[in-house]
This record gives C-alpha cells, sequence and structure tokens, in this order.
C-alpha cells in the first residue's frame, strides 16, 4: 500500500506555489514585514520558502539540495522577530491560506504547523 503525501494530497507544486506567491504578495506591501528582507525583490525569498514547504510536507526535496540542513531557527537569527513581527507573518500566511480551497482537515493541519513553526521562530522581546 503508498501512502499519499500531504503534498500530493493537497495539489502538489502548484498549490505551494499559489500559497507562497499570495503570501509575498502580502508581505511586499506590508510596512513592517518587508524591510527584513534583504534582496531588493522577493523572488529569492519566495522560491526558498517555497521549497522549503514543498519539502517539508513530503514533496520533492529541491530545498536542502541547494540550501543544506534548513535550521531555521538559526537562519532567522539575522532578523529581529518578535511579537508584533510573528503576528503579521501570520497574518499573510492566513489570508494566502484561504485562498487554496483545502478540506477543512487539510486547512487545520497546515495551519496547525505555520502557526507553532511561527511562535519557534520569535528570537526578539517585545
Ligand atoms: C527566510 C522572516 C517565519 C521559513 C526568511 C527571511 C526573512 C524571514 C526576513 C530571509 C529571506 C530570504 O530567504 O532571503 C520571517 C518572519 C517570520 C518567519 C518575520 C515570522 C515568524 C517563518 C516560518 C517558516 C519560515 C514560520 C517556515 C514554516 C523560512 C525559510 C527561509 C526563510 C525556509 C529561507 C531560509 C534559507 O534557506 O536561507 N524568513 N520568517 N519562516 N524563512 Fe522565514
Amino acid at each position: 500500500m503508498t501512502e499519499t503525501s500531504f503534498y500530493d494530497a493537497v495539489g502538489g507544486e502548484e498549490t505551494f506555489r499559489r500559497l507562497v506567491h499570495r503570501f509575498y504578495e502580502g508581505v511586499a506591501d506590508d510596512p513592517l514585514l518587508r524591510p527584513l528582507y534583504p534582496e531588493p525583490d522577493l523572488e529569492g525569498a519566495e522560491e526558498r520558502l517555497r521549497g522549503f514547504l514543498i519539502q517539508y510536507w513530503g514533496g520533492p526535496k529541491d530545498y536542502s539540495e541547494q540550501r543544506g540542513h534548513p535550521r531555521l531557527r538559526m537562519r532567522h537569527m539575522p532578523f529581529v522577530i518578535g511579537e508584533p513581527e510573528r503576528d503579521a507573518w501570520l497574518k499573510h500566511m492566513r489570508d494566502a491560506v484561504d485562498t487554496l480551497g483545502l478540506t477543512e482537515e487539510q486547512e487545520t493541519r497546515l495551519w496547525d504547523y505555520l502557526v507553532y513553526a511561527a511562535h519557534s521562530l520569535v528570537n526578539s522581546p517585545t
């Protein structure tokens, strides 16, 4: 019996492409978050977050081939992430998740992970 990954169940690459693209449209217009991103455009950041999420949910492992072990907490240390940044990040992610048309169960699973991950990356008192 083969087990379908969450990645396949929610529609594969296309779904993660839509999720992360929509998310960065929100970040692009966010006065709190946009200045944190070091590169002049958000394309590279979009590719890295998409690749990471695809890999995390059981899709192709391009992210680690290109970037190595994720070490997300370490990689976020250069950026000041307090509760306001975390909540802004989650707000754009929530908007993006809501556009996907997932089942309630899929949506809850994805959202619970994103909330947990965002809380774990706070590195600054507010
Ligand atoms: C990278 C901000 C939460 C995954 C980044 C970058 C910034 C950032 C400024 C650098 C952009 C770049 O790659 O050039 C934030 C803020 C968060 C947050 C403010 C709020 C809590 C998360 C969460 C995840 C995540 C929850 C995963 C579920 C990533 C990944 C990268 C990244 C995979 C690229 C790492 C690399 O390969 O260098 N983030 N992030 N971030 N973030 Fe976040």
